[in-house]
């Protein structure tokens, strides 16, 4: 319990993880399968107010929108939803809320709170039904990888997971965010299932992350992190939030830095435990987490208890 303590106080290093989780995240630097070319400044020593507004600033999300090559000559620009993602509730929501698929939300009660907000984002695969008590039925935005789309085992095209809700596809792309390269070589081709989709079901809003974006989440973290962080893609965790922070006044994100519940078991929906799944291998997530501590403005009880942070909308700062 030591190390959540001082998680919640953002008073951790990699060094206090468990040594096969150490070696996981050597080995993705040494691998830097995504050609990640870091030049800037390290540990800015940044305020919550600036950073906040340097996440303003930079991070503000981004969808492919077909004018670009190789996909305006592809014809993607009739393909992609005429309003954009950030236009879809263009007077913004009030509250929202971020749902990890965090284990740790089993047995917390959380489910009303958590349908109480405007609109509720949750995470690829995870169900509400049967644990409703805990983590809330509705959905508004569901944020998905590249491998819901394109393993069968997931019924991407008729699970009623994936209706009646905006859907955000992504998938990593070289740092270069080289569309060209990236269409060639997709991590799982999202592509295809995607075109088929929206020929389908062309009034369901769903988009694709530009790489761009998912890379300038990435510098952010970077640059605010002593140590250096995995050269793969934030977790979806993290895009989500700031997904939710462009669309939303006020932003309250469920069981990201794990509450007193933690614990190894992977997702509140499946029998698999890692502790990679809350810490981070592939992806930087502990630095993630570091970061949105930092953000947050929330109570510590509700930190302790509920797993809860809360952050501002960008609309609600003063930059
Ligand atoms: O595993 P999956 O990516 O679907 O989970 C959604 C997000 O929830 C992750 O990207 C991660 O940010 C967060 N998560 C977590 N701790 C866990 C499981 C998921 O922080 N144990």
């Amino acid at each position: 319990r030591a190390f959540l303590y001082r998680l919640w106080k953002g008073n951790v290093s990699s060094r206090m993880l468990n040594p096969r989780l150490q070696k996981a995240m050597r080995d993705y630097v040494a691998a830097n399968k995504h050609g990640v070319r870091f030049r800037g400044p390290r540990e800015a020593r940044r305020s919550r107010a600036e950073l906040l507004c340097e996440l303003r600033r930079r991070g503000r999300v981004r969808t492919l929108d077909g004018t670009e090559a190789p996909f305006s000559a592809l014809g993607w620009r009739p393909l992609v939803p005429a309003v954009p993602l950030g236009q879809l509730h263009p007077r913004g929501l009030r509250s929202c809320a971020v749902v990890m698929s965090a284990g740790a939300i089993l047995n917390s009660s959380l489910g009303q709170e958590i349908d109480s907000h405007d609109a509720v984002l949750r995470f690829n695969s995870a169900p509400t039904r049967g644990y409703e008590k805990d983590v809330g039925n509705k959905t508004t935005v569901r944020i998905i990888n590249s491998q819901i789309l394109t393993n069968p085992s997931h019924h991407f095209i008729d699970s009623s997971l994936y209706k009646d809700v905006i859907l955000v596809a992504w998938d990593p792309a070289p740092y270069s965010a080289n569309l060209n390269l990236w269409y060639k070589k997709p991590d799982y081709n999202l592509f295809t299932p995607y075109i088929q989709h929206r020929q389908k079901n062309p009034t369901q809003p769903f988009y694709i992350l530009h790489p761009k974006f998912i890379w300038q989440l990435w510098d952010i973290i970077q640059e605010n992190t002593k140590e250096k962080i995995q050269p793969n893609p934030p977790s979806s965790g993290f895009i989500g939030i700031l997904i939710m922070m462009s669309m939303c006044k006020e932003v309250h994100v469920y069981e990201y830095i794990p509450s007193i519940r933690q614990t190894e078991l992977c997702h509140y929906h499946e029998l698999y435990y890692d502790a990679a799944c809350t810490l981070g291998a592939y992806h930087p997530l502990l630095y993630e987490k570091l970061l949105v501590q930092r953000l947050n403005t929330g109570t510590q009880a509700d930190l302790h208890r509920k797993g809860k942070v809360v952050l501002p909308g960008f609309r609600a700062l003063r930059c």
